[in-house]
């Protein structure tokens, strides 16, 4: 069986955090998203991956290593981009086994054991599976009768086109090497607009999967910071080479936390970093290896990539910082601001909504 991950996208809805950092690779908890799809396929038996990449493959590559969650991976480089489904054929060949797909973007805590399990049962040639959101215009739409066969997909459909439907595309796929050779090597190919619905049309045995556990697409900083805040929240916390230094704080083994730092909620400190006294974290606050907290400063909801620093006496809340980035002292941010890669803010910057202060003008 071969797994492949779609690692190809732009992350365009990430920028500026993603224009030197592909989306699939952006910390979460300081590991790298894939790492945690990785960890889904190790957990059902997998030995070994194949990225799928297109943009800034070498940038990926340098994150993720050969190996990665206990998994040898291998690279497929699209010579450009192929889409979804062009880049799954591209990644799989030559098409000569069950396929795994996951979107490289997602973060869930699904039994993939179990979705195989259902796709035998079921006698599938493709498997999908389905996850339940309040707001379905923004994913693949998908329809299923009571057999759990798939009727219908609609890729972002409209608002009047989903009909009270909820359930959508979950970007985890199994497909039999004889439906993935109904798509042509080496052509572009989106496998949720062209393939899914030709598998309708052809009445194939295309089945949901529908997974009721946690589940959310990493498309965008509101959802980069909720994802920090579930894992955060939900999961006992566990990291290797940390140890809760203070309470709440999780640092690792050579990072430096003044006494007197408080925490509200969770905290991670990466390697190296440092954090000031009378530091004040609210909710969760993730910082990566190497970052400076200066005194008195004040975080909420912020996760801070390698090498950020902070001056003292800043307040920032929903604030997401590249690498070596820096909001000079007494900074003052709220709402949700996202730095980009070398971004430099100087002291005394602040940020506030504009009211009324213009009303009348
Ligand atoms: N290799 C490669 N080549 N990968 C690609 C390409 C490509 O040309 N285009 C996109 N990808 C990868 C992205 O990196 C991402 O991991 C995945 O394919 C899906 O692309 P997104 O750009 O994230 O799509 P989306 O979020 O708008 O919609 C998709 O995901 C939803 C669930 O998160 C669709 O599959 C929806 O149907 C689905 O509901
Ligand atoms: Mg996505």
């Amino acid at each position: 069986m071969h797994a492949v991950i779609l690692a190809g996208g732009k992350g365009t809805r990430l920028r500026p955090l993603t224009l030197d950092l592909p989306k699939p690779v952006v910390p979460l908890l300081n590991r790298p998203l894939l790492e945690y799809q990785l960890a889904m396929l190790a957990a059902a038996g997998f030995g070994r991956a194949t990225l799928s990449t297109s943009y800034q493959p070498d940038r990926i590559r340098e994150v993720m290593g050969d190996r990665s969650a206990g998994l040898d991976l291998g690279y497929a480089v699209e010579p450009e981009p192929l889409g979804t489904g062009g880049a799954v054929r591209f990644a799989a060949s030559p098409a000569d086994g069950t396929v795994v797909v996951f979107n490289g973007d997602i973060l869930s805590d699904l039994d993939l054991s179990a979705v195989l399990e259902f796709h035998r049962r079921k006698g599938a040639g493709v498997t999908i599976v389905l996850s339940e959101v309040e707001d379905p215009t923004n994913y693949g739409l998908v329809v299923t009768g009571a057999d759990g066969r798939v009727r219908q997909f609609l890729e972002k459909p409209g608002w009047d086109e989903t009909d009270g439907l909820r359930t959508i595309n979950a970007g985890t796929y199994v497909i039999e090497p004889e439906y993935l050779s109904l798509i042509k090597e080496g052509v572009h190919l989106s496998i949720e607009r062209e393939f899914f619905p030709l598998l309708v049309e052809r009445g194939d045995p295309f089945y949901a999967y529908v997974h009721r556990g946690y589940w959310i697409d990493i498309g965008t900083v509101g959802k980069y910071l909720k994802a920090h805040a579930d894992l955060l929240r939900l999961r006992p916390l566990t990291l290797p080479g940390h140890r809760e230094v203070l309470p709440g704080i999780h640092a690792a083994e050579d990072a430096v936390v003044a006494a007197g730092v408080e925490a509200r909620g969770p905290v991670v400190v990466g390697r190296g970093a440092r954090v000031g006294e009378g530091v004040v974290f609210s909710r969760f606050c993730v910082l990566g290896p190497g970052c400076t907290i200066g005194d008195g400063a004040h975080l909420d909801a912020c996760v801070l990539w390698d090498g950020v620093r902070v001056g003292e006496g800043a307040r920032l809340q929903g604030v997401v910082a590249g690498q070596e980035s820096r909001l000079g002292s007494h900074t003052r941010i709220s709402g949700l601001f996202a730095l980009g890669t070398g971004g430099h803010l100087p002291d005394y910057s602040h940020h506030a909504e504009m009211g009324e202060i213009l009303e009348g003008e």
